[in-house]
């Protein structure tokens, strides 16, 4: 039974909502009432994901934006807001995800996988901080991974921003706790998502289908409904947590 928090009265941001875990995560949301803001490089993804929620029923505007660009990020939060009133929560989601080995990484690979991952967070944490009601408070929940706690060969950039991600989201908690404002990092493992199969061939993961602790892959609904969780009032005292929703790949190490 699908977990179906009411949020009919919330306005969360999602970025890179085209296509993968944070569309399923947007259509989650709105499913439960979110008004969502669909964010993403890929402007036809971004309309198509938007216009797909609405003739179901839900609520979604389109906001095609590079979440390393500070000023498109607040300008993104500044016009949802200007629809909305206030925005309720952020989904720091977008990342682009490529394995190499240590000697190929470029200079620009690092950068731009630093300024989409860290920066983006961080970027998004911004747009919430400059929209919430401090009467309400609010909610960030960034996209961590298993990767941040072990050794995976060649996923140095990959896991670094990833290792990043789990500190901004343990300062933050603390730092914002006491505004109402709540952070969390889902980390999610083994989704065959678009992005995570141009990392992975499907004998590699039929391979992870042995070793995972519960014998499956993730799905994208999976990490969804543990978003809806992470939103909903039951939730309300969780904070700096970095819930794993991967089949025990990190419990097993
Ligand atoms: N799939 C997995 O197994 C897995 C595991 C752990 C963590 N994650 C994390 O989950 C998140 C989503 O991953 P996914 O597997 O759905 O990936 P994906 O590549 O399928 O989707 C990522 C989306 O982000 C968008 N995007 C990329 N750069 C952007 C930018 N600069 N600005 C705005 N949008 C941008 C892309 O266009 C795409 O729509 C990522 O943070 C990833 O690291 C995924």
């Amino acid at each position: 039974m699908p977990i179906r928090p009411d949020l009919s009265d919330r306005s969360i941001l999602v970025t890179g909502a085209g296509r993968g875990l944070g569309k399923a995560m947007a259509e989650k949301l709105a499913s439960c009432g979110a008004t969502v803001a669909v964010v993403d490089i890929d402007a036809a993804a971004c309309e198509r994901v938007a216009e797909g929620i609405r003739s179901s029923g839900g609520r979604a505007l389109p906001f095609p934006a590079d979440v390393a660009d500070r000023s498109a990020m607040m300008d993104v939060a500044a016009r949802f807001a200007a629809e909305r009133g206030r925005i309720d929560a952020v989904i720091n989601n977008a990342m682009l995800l490529r394995y190499e080995p240590i000697e190929q990484v470029t200079e620009e690979t690092l950068e731009r996988m630093v300024r989409i991952g860290i920066n983006g967070s961080v970027w998004g944490a911004q747009a919430l901080l400059a929209h919430y009601d401090p009467e309400t408070g609010g909610a960030i929940i960034n996209m961590a991974s298993p990767v941040a706690e072990r050794g995976y060969p060649n996923t140095a950039v990959y896991s670094l921003v990833k290792g990043a991600i789990v500190t901004l989201t343990k300062v933050l908690a603390v730092e914002l706790g006491p505004r109402g404002i709540r952070v969390n990092a889902l980390a999610p493992g083994s989704v065959p998502t678009p992005g995570a199969l141009g990392l992975n061939d499907p004998a590699e993961y039929e391979r992870r289908k042995r070793t995972i602790p519960l014998r499956r892959l993730g799905r994208e609904e999976d990490n969804a409904e543990a978003c809806a969780f992470l939103l909903s009032p039951e939730a309300s005292f969780i904070n700096g947590e970095i819930l794993h929703v991967d089949g025990g790949i990190a419990a097993a190490g």
